[in-house]
């Protein structure tokens, strides 16, 4: 079925970050669009008020939505924290790989081959050399890159064998915010939303996991990309998948940023001191990790306009500042 505006699409996770402005930008470009989310990470608020929400575990929700002139799934609705899965690996294994796997079978019944796929930079482990090319060996360090790579494996066979068009998303350390839509997690364990809690005056400061990496100031090097920017390759790729084509990019800056930097930027974007401390090294934690996108740019015409380090976080702290007065807005 092809992809317009107007087109019915299913977006799972869609209560969660990156789900949610997906969903608030295919709502903008005149998409009409049904979130499903079991809601056990993601917030009701963030579902954009055009789109239908439909409450529950994806599996149950989908055989209707997909039977009702569904031309596309954005597949984000996963369990995405790296410790958690070496803890709990059969919650992501059966979150992850089982669900998608049911997911693309009621897909197939329902005869909906376009998917869009939320994927990681976790699927390359510790990478030998930067920038990370799609080429690359892939040899996640946590189940929760396994889980994620063995789906594309899944989805590579099924487009050659029933016709699937796909892509899979690797993402690296996705940031910023878009409007009221942006990062707001009940257990937060994200670099820059935890330092803007420093500014907001939530947390006292901000730990610094290790400054013995060989790096130039000894923190670890991440790229970060905009959210918004994100949402627009999802949409590059839905409108230009293939039947029986199973695709996979890079999202990226292609810059790299210390944990000290981004502390810097925060300083600079909020004029507070957010004071910081160095602890140990967190577990997994590779030295620096950069993308290279040069396959998304030309392959997809993915041109990412938000994703200059100043301008994440002056989205971010937009977002938690506003969130700041909206909460206290509600206790009065
Ligand atoms: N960090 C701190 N202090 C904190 C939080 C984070 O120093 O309080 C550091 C981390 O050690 C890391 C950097 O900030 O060096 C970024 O950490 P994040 O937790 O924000 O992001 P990660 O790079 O660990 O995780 C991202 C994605 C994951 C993905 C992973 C791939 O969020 O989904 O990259 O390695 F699995």
């Amino acid at each position: 079925m092809t992809l317009t505006p107007g087109s019915h699409v299913l977006v799972t996770g869609g209560a969660g970050y990156v789900g949610s402005v997906c969903a608030t930008v295919l709502c903008e470009q005149g998409y009409r669009v049904t979130v499903i989310d079991d809601l056990s990470t993601g917030n009701r608020a963030a579902v954009p008020s055009e789109a239908t929400f439909v409450e529950g575990d994806v599996l149950d929700a989908a055989p209707s939505v997909l039977a009702d002139d569904c031309a596309a799934v954005f597949h984000f609705a996963a369990k995405s924290l790296v410790g958690e899965s070496v803890e709990t690996p059969a919650k992501y294994w059966h979150g992850n790989v089982v669900t998608t796997l049911q997911l693309l079978d009621l897909m197939r019944a329902a005869g909906v081959d376009n998917l869009v796929f939320s994927s990681t930079a976790a699927c390359y482990g510790e990478p030998e050399t930067v920038p990370i090319t799609e080429e690359m060996p892939t040899r996640p360090t946590n189940p929760y890159g396994a889980t994620k790579l063995s789906i594309d494996a899944i989805i590579t066979s099924y487009a050659a064998a029933y016709g699937l068009g796909a892509t899979s998303l690797r993402y690296f350390n996705v940031a910023g915010a878009y409007g009221e839509v942006g990062e707001n997690r009940a257990v937060e364990t994200h670099l820059i939303p935890l330092v803007l809690q420093v500014a907001m005056g939530f947390r006292e400061k901000i730990f610094i996991f290790g400054d013995d990496f060989p790096t130039a100031d000894g923190t670890c090097i991440r790229d970060y990309i905009h959210v918004r920017d994100l949402a627009d390759a999802h949409l590059l790729a839905a409108t230009s998948n293939e039947p029986g084509t199973h695709r996979i990019f890079n999202l990226g800056s292609g810059d790299g940023f210390s944990v000290r930097q981004v502390i810097d930027t925060c300083r600079e974007v909020t004029g507070h001191p957010i004071p910081a401390e160095v602890a140990p090294r967190r577990a997994g934690d590779p030295a620096t990790l950069i993308a290279s996108s040069a396959r998304a740019v030309a392959d997809l015409g993915w041109r990412p306009q938000r994703s200059d380090l100043h301008t994440i976080v002056q989205d971010a702290w937009s977002f938690t500042a506003g969130l700041g007065d909206r909460a206290h807005a509600a206790r009065r």
